[in-house]
């Protein structure tokens, strides 16, 4: 199986470091609203929010989603716009098309009830080895292997593993070793404490090695640098981008309403909410008319403000235009549509889009 287990003794110690880390866990473990529910559905909606928030974010959006989606049918049954305002603000939307994709064919093809094995669970749109072991293991008590951020730092550390952790043959050890140690007993609490492990011991820059369970089967703590692993690849080049934005608005009946329409399909944060925006790669700012040109206005007021905001290996500068226009000026293109100003907070937005918002109605002090 493993070979990095067979070559270190570890066959004969396994059940001991097992112990030695479910007793760890089941005393430590924080309380959190998707442990111990025992529904599949929760816990594959946790583990698809935690994949790249932290449990503290997750945490609100996790009970406000299951109140509003309590089950699969009632998400299969909800319009993408709901799914996705319940998920605006976590980033990476993605994961919601996914989740109500999934959702879909589970009430199609599957009666409503997510598959209980890891092949079942692999062929759902947005389920990938590490969601399937996570749903399998947890939910079902298969014992199924699985590897994130954290089980690659552990056992970069127990078992002292060089080079680039992305690499093939890394990432083959990780999932090997996974399957290897994972308890079949108890196997959703071991992969909970291992992930747990990384979160609250053995962290990133400080490892609590002194307070580790598993300190005596570590090599890393054994070689005095523990911190030194993983190592560190080098990271992918951040791209600049430019957009120009205006937020068109109008009063009606008293009230302020502003300009949005849904992003472009395929792109970055697709089917979202925004302002009328020009967005291009590189350092270069689009032209002024080039946005006036998208909802047919001439004008388009007062410059507002900048904002920089950083997401998917992007750097995006944003100036920030405002034009009021009166409510008679028809606006060019079905995309756009008229939102009450108080709305908007509750629309489908991405975080990029609040921001903007938000330096329009509180631009900063000069
Ligand atoms: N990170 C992702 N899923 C987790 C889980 N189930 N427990 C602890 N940390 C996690
Ligand atoms: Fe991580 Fe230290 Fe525990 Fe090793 S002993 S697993 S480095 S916390």
């Amino acid at each position: 199986m493993s070979e990095v287990l067979a070559t270190s003794g570890w066959e004969a110690r396994k059940g001991a470091f097992q112990q030695a880390l479910l007793r760890w866990f089941w005393r430590e473990r924080r309380d959190l609203p998707w442990r111990g529910v025992g529904d599949p559905y929760a816990t594959w909606v946790s583990e698809i929010m935690l994949q790249q928030t932290q449990v503290v974010t997750v945490i609100d959006y996790f009970q406000r989603w299951m109140a509003r989606f309590p089950d699969v049918a009632s998400l299969a049954a909800a319009r993408e716009e709901e799914v996705l305002e319940q998920w605006s603000g976590l980033g990476y939307y993605r994961r919601a098309r996914f989740l109500h994709r999934a959702a879909k064919v589970i009430v199609d093809e599957h009666g409503g009830e997510l598959p209980s094995t890891l092949e079942g669970l692999r062929e759902l749109p947005g389920i990938g080895p590490y969601t399937a072991g996570a749903i399998a293991s947890i939910a079902y008590g298969i014992a199924a292997p699985i590897v994130d951020g954290n089980v690659i730092r552990v056992f970069s550390r127990l078992f002292a593993i060089s080079g680039d952790p992305r690499s093939s043959a890394n990432q083959k050890t990780f999932w090997a070793l996974a399957e290897a140690l994972v308890d079949p007993r108890k196997p959703g609490d071991f992969n909970e404490a291992l992930m747990e492990l990384g979160a609250r011991v053995c962290t990133p820059r400080s490892p609590a090695c002194l307070l580790c369970p598993v300190r005596e089967y570590c090599a890393g703590f054994a070689s005095g640098e523990p911190e030194a692993l993983p190592e560190v690849a080098r990271r992918s080049a951040v791209k600049p981008m430019r957009a120009l934005t205006v937020v068109v608005y109008r009063q009606r009946a008293g009230k302020r309403e502003v300009l949005v329409g849904p992003r472009e399909a395929g792109g970055l944060l697709a089917g979202l909410l925004e302002f009328p925006t020009v967005e291009r790669e590189g350092k270069r700012w689009p032209r002024l008319d080039e946005v006036a040109q998208i909802v047919g206005i001439e004008e388009l007021g007062e410059e507002v403000g900048e904002i920089t905001h950083v997401f998917s290996h992007r750097r995006l500068q944003t100036r920030i235009y405002a034009a009021e226009i009166d409510a008679s000026v028809h606006i060019a293109g079905d995309r756009w549509r008229w939102v009450p100003e108080r709305e908007l907070g509750q629309a489908a937005i991405s975080a990029l889009t609040r921001k903007i918002y938000e330096r329009w109605t509180q631009p900063e002090p000069v």
